[in-house]
């Protein structure tokens, strides 16, 4: 999507279709008391056009809610549409990305091609946190599934211009404050962009080696160093665990290594490890899935590809501080080669793991791409992971799962999640759940039992970071959203990218431009 910003009256607005936000605002104090739809702008001649319709009652500005009117009085714009983000009490600047991804869905399927989003006036965070909620947002509404399809809708949108309202308030520092926003706002929202499109890419098109050529492609485009092994750098690193899921696959696995260096960095400043579960696809191996939905294991690769998309905002944001992003890419197939239950491996750590279910394979990759990251000098560690079907019981397909094993990396990552606006909920790591997994032959077992699975896991992942502070993200039920919503198509979500981007940049020192936080004086 090309996106440009503007600073001009809404109402000046020149295009196929002018986007003002409303909320639904109570003046009673009473409790649940209806209110009345209020526009975000202070635009008299907007807030003409839309007077009667206000008034009419069939439009309550609840979230997602909107009104359209073709050619409103006064303005050059050939629609206006209203979208509603609900109460006034209750919204937050995640509303807006809700309200530009719905503007945008709205667009497309009409064949409206340019779309003029205003930034809220009086809200209670900064007109940077809305610029980049609005072009983010946007981002997310502009994506659709539909790569392999004929009559695919996905250019439909053409435009998104940002209108600024050129109101007094507008300092020259704010002006800055949206044009930073805006920029940024632009490269996490392609990265995000880019990320669901690998996750969407069917198992056939998508292999490891694919994979690790979209990684490259990426890099080189980027300027970021990139390097992508296979079977022979595998086994020669001894990475037992890796290989043993790749082994059933005719297809070979890819290692994939991406490297951002920044131009200075303080001598002990810390190393981000970005670690991310590549399985272009998952059958499960000789312990086989089901086949009922097993189509919908193309998308275990998607901590792989959130960390390819991270790995490529963070080229164009350029934080002052050193990243390596990893990604163990494998096919997890019941090849005539393929481990079986009961066979023992050797990690690269050396630790040894006794194989009870092969389609508990994602912790297997993940032990050496942890532990390879050490090695390359990672102080940090974050890895993402579609890891475990127990995530998606705990917490359904709303929350992700996140665990740490250390309070300071921890309140970073919850500092990222306050400006991404995802979310995820912390699990936990007692040192009693490791007793699940200890194994009669080996150290440790791939599996422990039927309860506390998304832990167990874990856990398994935690023997290979050792003191190092790690994030584990499990996005197992929140990386493929199943229903979709006016903001967002139903296909492959994106998530996890934008918390890591941020996560990133709370190590640099200097911060994104917020998107929560200060009202405006
Ligand atoms: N990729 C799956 C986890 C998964 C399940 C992702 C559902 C998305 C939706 C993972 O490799 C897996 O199969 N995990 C097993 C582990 C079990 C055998 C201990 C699971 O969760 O069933
Ligand atoms: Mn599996
Ligand atoms: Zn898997």
């Amino acid at each position: 999507m090309k996106a440009k910003l503007r600073f001009a009256a809404p109402s000046a607005g020149i295009g196929d279709l002018l986007v003002i936000l409303a909320v639904n605002h109570s003046r009673s104090r009473e409790k649940n008391a209806p209110g009345e739809p209020v526009l975000l702008t202070s635009d008299t001649v907007v807030l003409r056009a839309a007077e009667s319709v206000l008034k009419s009652g069939e439009f309550k500005a609840e979230s997602c809610e909107t009104l359209l009117l073709h050619a409103p009085q006064g303005m050059p714009a050939k629609r206006l549409l209203l979208i509603g983000m609900g109460k006034l009490a209750k919204i937050t600047v995640q509303d807006v990305r809700k309200a530009a991804g719905t503007a945008i869905r709205f667009a497309k399927p009409r064949g409206i091609r340019e779309v003029i989003v205003t930034l809220p006036e009086d809200v209670a965070w900064t007109m940077g946190a809305s610029t980049r909620a609005v072009v983010e947002g946007a981002h997310v509404g502009d994506f659709d599934p539909d790569t392999y399809r004929s009559d695919r809708k996905d250019q439909a949108v053409q435009w998104l211009i940002v209108n600024a309202p050129a109101v007094e308030k507008l300092t020259p520092e704010v002006k800055d404050e949206i044009d930073n926003a805006f920029r940024v706002g632009m490269v996490v929202g392609e990265a995000q962009n880019f990320t669901r499109s690998l996750v969407n890419e069917p198992g056939n098109t998508l292999t490891p080696t694919e994979m690790g050529k979209r990684a490259a492609a990426m890099c080189k485009l980027q300027g970021l160093a990139c390097e992508v092994y296979s079977t022979e750098k595998i086994k020669e690193l001894k990475m037992g665990a890796f290989w043993s899921v790749a082994q059933g696959s005719a297809e070979p696995p890819a290692l994939i290594v991406m490297t951002y260096e920044p131009e200075e960095v303080q001598p002990d400043a810390p190393v981000l490890g970005l670690v991310g579960k590549g399985i272009t696809f998952d059958t499960g191996g000789i312990s086989i899935k089901p086949s009922d939905g097993m189509e919908k294991m193309k998308y275990d690769m998607a901590g792989g590809a959130a960390m390819i998309g991270a790995m490529q905002a963070i080229a164009q944001l350029h934080p002052k501080v050193k990243v390596i992003g990893i990604v163990c890419a494998a096919e997890n197939m019941p090849g005539g080669k393929a481990q079986k239950p009961g066979d023992v491996q050797v990690a690269m750590s050396g630790k040894t793991i006794e194989i009870i279910n092969t389609d508990a394979e994602g912790r297997l990759v993940l032990a050496d791409g942890l532990a390879y990251a050490k090695q390359l000098g990672a102080t940090h560690l974050i890895d993402a992971a579609t890891l475990t079907g127990a995530c998606v019981v705990a917490l359904g397909h709303i929350q992700a799962g996140v665990f740490s094993n250390d309070e300071t990396i921890y309140r970073h990552f919850q500092d990222a999640l306050e400006i991404s606006g995802e979310r995820f909920w912390r699990l936990p790591l007692d040192e009693e759940y490791r007793e699940m997994i200890v194994s009669q032959i080996a150290d440790i077992m791939n599996t422990g039992g039927r309860w506390g699975g998304a832990i167990t896991a874990a856990m398994f992942l935690k023997e290979f970071v050792g003191e190092t502070p790690w994030i584990h993200l499990d996005i197992a039920g929140t990386a493929w959203v199943e229903d979709q919503k006016p903001w967002i198509a139903k296909g492959p979500s994106g998530i996890a990218m934008r918390s890591i981007l941020e996560w990133v940049h709370s190590y640099d020192g200097v911060a994104l431009p917020p998107t929560e936080a200060q009202p405006l004086s």
